[in-house]
């Protein structure tokens, strides 16, 4: 099914994140690119640099943030909800002479054939996807099998009192911002079909940088 994004139902979720960052790229351009932003985040964007090659997929593109780390030889495919931050990211691009291909589509239905790419990063939206565990099964289907697939998210931390914290403020966050602050997301990965390598924690355990892989040709 092909989406028509004009007439999005506002009160869906994905309807209510493509207004809500359509309204405030540069606001949020602006804010990730901080020094404290960047101090929490940039050395792991840098490691998921690292580990993608090849045609890569980055799934909620957002303004390009990761795009710098990304292998100079990549081909880079990015794909968002909202057009305002994609057309940020592609300022970026064009400043860092990178070709990449920008799309809008929702991370649920990528309109992309079986085994397209290379790589898949996820960076900071698997806390706003409605269905992540949706989103990420269509990144499994689009993955060569083998691929390595990352997710640099905010998570439910594994320390109980942060985790409890969290639990209480979710509601809030949920409301104003569609942001879910208490997700477990290796268990979604996990059950979405993703081989889980390794999971690196930080900053109490809020932030996890999930690397893995798409099973094997053969395997389920
Ligand atoms: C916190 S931003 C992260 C942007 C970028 N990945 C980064 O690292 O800075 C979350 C992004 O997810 C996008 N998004 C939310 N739901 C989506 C969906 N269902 N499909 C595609 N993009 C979505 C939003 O439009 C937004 O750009």
């Amino acid at each position: 099914m092909v989406r028509n994004w004009r007439t999005l139902d506002p009160v869906s979720q994905l309807g209510r994140a493509r207004q809500f960052y359509d309204r405030i790229p540069a606001e949020y351009d602006r804010g990730m690119s901080s020094w404290p932003a960047r101090r929490v985040l940039e050395r792991r964007r840098a490691k998921v640099g690292e580990i993608v090659r090849g045609r890569i997929l980055d799934i909620a593109f957002g303004t390009g943030l990761s795009l710098p780390h990304y292998p100079a030889s990549a081909w880079v495919v990015g794909v968002d909800a909202s057009l305002g931050m994609l057309r940020l990211g592609r300022e970026r691009a064009k400043r860092l002479g990178r070709r990449v291909d920008l799309v809008q589509m929702d991370a649920e239905q990528l309109a992309f054939a079986d085994g397209t790419f290379d790589s898949v990063a996820f960076n900071l939206c698997l806390c706003e996807i409605a269905n992540p565990e949706q989103a990420v099964r269509e990144a499994v289907r689009v993955a060569r099998p083998g691929a390595p697939i990352t997710f640099l998210e905010h998570v439910r931390s594994h320390l109980l009192p942060v985790a409890i914290v969290q639990d209480v403020f979710n509601p809030l966050f949920t409301m104003l911002v569609s942001d879910h602050i208490n997700r477990r997301t290796a268990d979604t990965v996990r059950r979405a079909g993703v081989e889980i390598d390794s999971v690196d924690r930080w900053f109490l355990g809020i932030f996890n940088l999930i690397v893995g892989h798409a099973p094997e040709a053969g395997r389920a």
